[in-house]
């Protein structure tokens, strides 16, 4: 990470000030985002990511970047790093490459993208144009796009892996009927990542793949965290509950993103956004406090209760 990048804690609060959060909540006491340990490595990941679908599929106009590297900027600022993309996601690849092009952001990222075709030759020309699109001759997490071709694209990702153009493997679904396939495919082929949708809204994955992927070491992405908007319209006509500054949640997206990353199997959680102001608060759910068990079930019964 790029020191003169990395905000001071003073500079986090500033930020959480200017969107109204109280300092002494919402971006909390501890001085750097919270991170969780990538079991295939050891190395740290902060909980804290950007998601890309339908938020950088747009074309690459001058304002649009300007918008979105604010949001990358905003990310790499708080000590974050993780950006999830994929092929499927329309010009999102194309105008992240615009983004880091001629810049120093590429050293402070970890880029995650996914393959989502058939077949061996066209899941390599993905991966290449993957990489051209990013503008980078490595891609941190390569994962198999909704379990598509596996047999024949997790290989393949393992391949460069081991030559070392990809990092880390990983498989991904936002869908429960496909949870059954993805436990058999975290088994039979142990990837070093697991991507599924967890919510306050959407929590099968705690029945049987957090607890697995905690079993077996395999780090876990969560997407669709606000399910795609789903939940902020679930609480537009209720107030934050008071209790929520017990664990440091001064907004409705950092009381579903704590929940969210409370659990111990979460190593990241990647809300997409187009807005800097929207990525500031996400952020916030990285510092200070977490909700323990008890805390869990409240927010939970609750929830239930709307
Ligand atoms: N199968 C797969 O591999 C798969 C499937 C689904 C998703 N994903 C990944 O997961 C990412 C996240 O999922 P998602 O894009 O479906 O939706 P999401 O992150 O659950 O929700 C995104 C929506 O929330 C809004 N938002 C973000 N932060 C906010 C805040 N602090 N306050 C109020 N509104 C806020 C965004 O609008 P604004 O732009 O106005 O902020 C956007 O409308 C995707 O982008 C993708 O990278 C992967």
């Amino acid at each position: 990470m790029n020191s003169l990048y990395q905000w001071t804690r003073r500079s986090v609060l500033q930020a959480g000030l200017s969107l109204g959060l109280s300092p002494t909540i919402g971006w909390g006491a501890s001085d750097n985002i919270l991170q969780r340990t990538i079991a295939a490595s050891n190395e740290s990941l902060p909980v804290i990511g950007l998601g890309t679908a339908r938020a950088f599929d747009v074309p690459e106009t001058p304002d649009a970047i300007v918008q979105r590297a604010a949001v990358i900027d905003t990310l790499i600022k708080s000590g974050a790093s993780l950006v999830d993309t994929s092929p499927m996601y329309g010009n999102a690849e194309t105008v992240i490459g615009e983004i880091i092009r001629g810049s120093d952001r590429r050293q402070s990222l970890f880029l995650a993208s996914k393959v989502w075709t058939e077949g061996r030759a066209a899941g390599e020309i993905q991966i290449r144009q993957s990489m051209e699109r990013m503008a980078t001759d490595k891609i941190d997490l390569m994962q198999v796009h909704n379990l598509r071709d596996l047999d024949t694209q997790l290989p393949t990702i393992k391949e460069w892996q081991a030559r070392g153009n990809i990092r880390y493997s990983g498989v991904t679904t936002s869908r429960r009927n496909a949870f059954v396939t993805l436990a058999d495919v975290m088994k039979k082929w142990r990837p070093d990542f697991v991507q599924l949708n967890y919510s306050l809204g959407e929590r099968d994955a705690e029945e049987i793949l957090l607890p697995l992927a905690q079993e077996l070491g395999i780090a876990v992405l969560v997407n669709r965290p606000f399910m795609n908007g789903a939940l902020f319209r679930a609480v537009k006509n209720s107030t934050l509950p008071d209790w929520a500054a017990e664990f440091s949640a001064a907004s409705w997206g950092q009381l579903f993103l704590k929940y969210i990353v409370s659990h111990p199997a979460v190593n990241c959680v990647i809300p997409a956004t187009t807005k800097a102001h929207h990525m500031i608060d996400n952020l916030g759910a990285g510092f200070g406090e977490l909700p323990d068990v008890a805390t869990r079930r409240r927010i939970e019964n609750w929830f239930a209760n709307l």
